[in-house]
């Protein structure tokens, strides 16, 4: 039985956590495939609210095996708070496997990130603060530590001096801050964090593969999105690791052949977190209107989001990046009452039109929107039990998007609850 993809074709916050937590009733096992706790997932189950960073969003599913896969970095201290968390609402995370190939946010991974931020000053990228560039560079340096390590004391300390023999350096005569100490890290790490942890490491490579072979149902849940993709996205404002649908392969360890269904989330409008260019922004009254009606601030870090109107130049991308074979769109209600609707399907630079993506990062940065108007619509479509009952024009919306992206649109979300998507034919 082949995999399903999940991935965001924006910048993140589509959604990509309400559709995985709705997909997984009919999932065996929801895969994490890279990011860290920069991600935020909010769901909302029973009038309850979760907000999830690690664990994957199927965890609220009894009859899935939740999996944080290789591709990831975890710090072990966000993952055990999260576990006693979803505990405490009543949430078990025994079934719960993480991979012991993924490596470890460690304390000096969020101070430099902070550090790093600090010093880019006005030209910051705008990272969530959590260490996750740092530690994908370790992992890329090979100076990381991994989730394994956790279940080796001695490599652990042997590892962390050396890491620390070259971070502390740093601290001290780049930043001027003082060294990191060893022994506070591994009581914290071994003493506090590898217990809880250990029962959970496995071979989630082995387990994802036998799931696939035994017949049972597999999903790979993004992170992040397209364009926050370290290659594919807006360098460099983008997170450090792939979340296009290739890194779902390398991040939980199977080739392409064994994905045959791939769903892009797509938002019914944009939002970035964070630096970084944004050719449809609006810094308007109509943006802060879309701020105020889709609770534009992060699940995470609480920032503003920035806002601006759907942009096709950026759907048709990730649609060739990831091979998307199908759309969810999401948050159609926060587009309710607005009386007209711009479409971005181009992007001007000079005397040159783009409906593909320009390469080159100075063209994006200059690029104007090219807009195609479309009616709104004045009805709350929030309270709609079927795709059937939309209005026209939020159904022509709808169309619009599917023939300009040359995949269909499967499901539209009009609300935050579980039962807000409605299925199109
Ligand atoms: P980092 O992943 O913390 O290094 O942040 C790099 C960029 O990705 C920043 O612009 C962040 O705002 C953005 N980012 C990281 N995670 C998320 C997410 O889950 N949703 C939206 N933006 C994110």
């Amino acid at each position: 039985m082949p995999a399903t993809v999940v991935v965001g074709t924006q910048w993140g916050d589509e959604g990509k956590g309400k559709l995985t937590d709705l997909m997984a009733f009919e999932m065996d096992m929801v895969v994490r495939y890279q990011g860290g706790h920069n991600a935020g997932h909010t769901l909302v189950v029973n009038d309850k609210t979760f907000a999830l960073q690690l664990v994957p969003s199927g965890v609220l599913h009894p009859n899935v095996t939740p999996v944080i896969g290789n591709g990831t970095v975890i710090d072990p201290r966000v993952l055990v708070d999260e576990m006693d968390a979803l505990a405490a609402r009543g949430v078990d995370c025994g079934a719960l496997k993480v991979s012991g190939s993924a490596h470890l946010v460690m304390p000096y991974h969020s101070e430099l990130d902070a550090l790093h931020e600090d010093r880019l000053g006005a030209d910051k990228l705008g990272t969530t603060g959590r260490g996750i560039g740092p530690a994908y560079a370790d992992r890329a340096l090979r100076t990381g530590l991994r989730v394994q390590d956790l279940l080796d004391p001695e490599g652990f300390r042997i590892r962390l001096d050396a890491a620390l023999g070259r971070v502390n350096p740093l601290l001290a005569a780049v930043f001027d801050r003082p060294p990191m100490d060893a022994s506070a890290i591994a009581e914290e790490y071994l003493g506090r964090c590898a217990p809880r942890i250990a029962p959970h490491v496995a071979d989630t490579v082995g387990l994802v593969h036998d799931a696939l072979e035994s017949g049972r149902r597999v999903l790979l849940e993004g992170a992040q999105a397209t364009f926050l993709d370290l290659d594919h996205g807006t360098y460099p404002f983008v997170t450090s690791s792939n979340p296009t649908a290739g890194g779902a392969c390398t991040g939980a360890g199977l080739g392409p052949g064994h994905i045959d269904r791939i769903v892009g989330v797509v938002k019914a409008y944009v939002t970035r977190v964070g630096s970084g260019p944004f050719v449809t922004e609006l810094t308007d009254s109509t943006g802060d209107h879309l701020v105020a009606a889709g609770h534009e601030y992060g699940t995470n870090t609480g920032r503003r989001r920035r806002t601006g109107w759907l942009d096709l130049v950026m759907l048709r991308q990730a649609v060739r990046l990831n091979s998307i074979t199908e759309l969810a769109l999401t948050k159609l209600d926060v587009l309710d009452g607005l009386p007209r609707l711009k479409v971005c399907v181009a992007y001007r630079h000079g005397g040159d039109l783009f409906s593909h993506m320009p390469h080159c990062q100075s063209v994006l940065r200059e690029a104007s929107p090219v807009y195609e108007e479309l009616p709104g619509w004045q009805a709350d479509t929030a309270a709609a039990a079927e795709a059937g009952v939309l209005p026209a024009a939020a159904r022509g919306y709808i169309s619009f998007i599917e023939a300009e992206a040359g995949v269909p649109v499967r499901l539209v979300g009009v609300g935050p609850g579980r039962h807000q998507f409605l299925e199109l034919p």
